[in-house]
């Protein structure tokens, strides 16, 4: 997989710094609380399983599957809910977790159905943060990493659902997906 690679971005042991930050983050935000963390499957996955044994408190898992970008590299711009919460999560402190905010479609769409649903607060935790993109206004309240406009796979993300389990970020080189 590394041959497919331009560059390594953000490599595992970097990756692992920063999201022991952001538990520590969370941890230190929702003393006696206990949130209800969203994984947005599947690219938060990697994340997610990460991120949940650094915070140092009860948590409940959620998972729901959301899907914009089908097998291309630049978002649909239609955001779909393939599969939707088991639980209710009214009265919850919510935490959405996501790999990245891109044109931030995926979390604006989550968002206002989850404010529907009477949640008690609601957060949005993104490994990493593509600004450059941005068409809505949402911003992650916990934020890995600001990354350039480029075409990145690895640590759960995907280009035509390969590459999940590359365990660093990196750039993929153009020639794999214009082949
Ligand atoms: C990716 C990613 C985010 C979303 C971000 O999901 O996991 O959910 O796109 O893009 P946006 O900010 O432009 O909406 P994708 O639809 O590729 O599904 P996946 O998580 O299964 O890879």
């Amino acid at each position: 997989m590394k041959n497919d690679m331009k560059t390594i971005l953000l490599d595992r042991e970097t990756i692992k710094k920063r999201v022991r930050e952001m538990g520590q983050e969370i941890t230190r935000d929702y003393q006696g609380e206990v949130p209800l963390l969203i994984c947005i499957l599947k690219g938060s996955v990697v994340f997610y399983a990460d991120l949940v044994r650094e915070i140092d408190l009860p948590v409940r898992f959620e998972f729901m599957t959301a899907s914009s970008y089908g097998s291309a590299t630049v978002s649909s711009g239609e955001v779909k809910i393939v599969s939707e919460l088991d639980n209710k999560i009214a009265g919850r402190h919510v935490i959405l977790v996501e790999d990245i905010v891109d044109s931030g479609r995926t979390i604006a769409y989550i968002k206002n159905d989850m404010l529907k649903k009477g949640v008690k607060s609601l957060k949005v935790c993104a490994l990493l943060d593509k600004p450059d993109r941005r068409v809505t206004d949402v911003q992650a309240d916990y934020c890995g990493f600001v990354i350039p406009d480029e075409f990145v796979v690895g640590y759960g993300l995907d280009y035509d659902q390969k590459y999940r389990n590359f365990p660093d970020i990196g750039v993929l080189k153009s020639e794999v997906y214009e082949k």
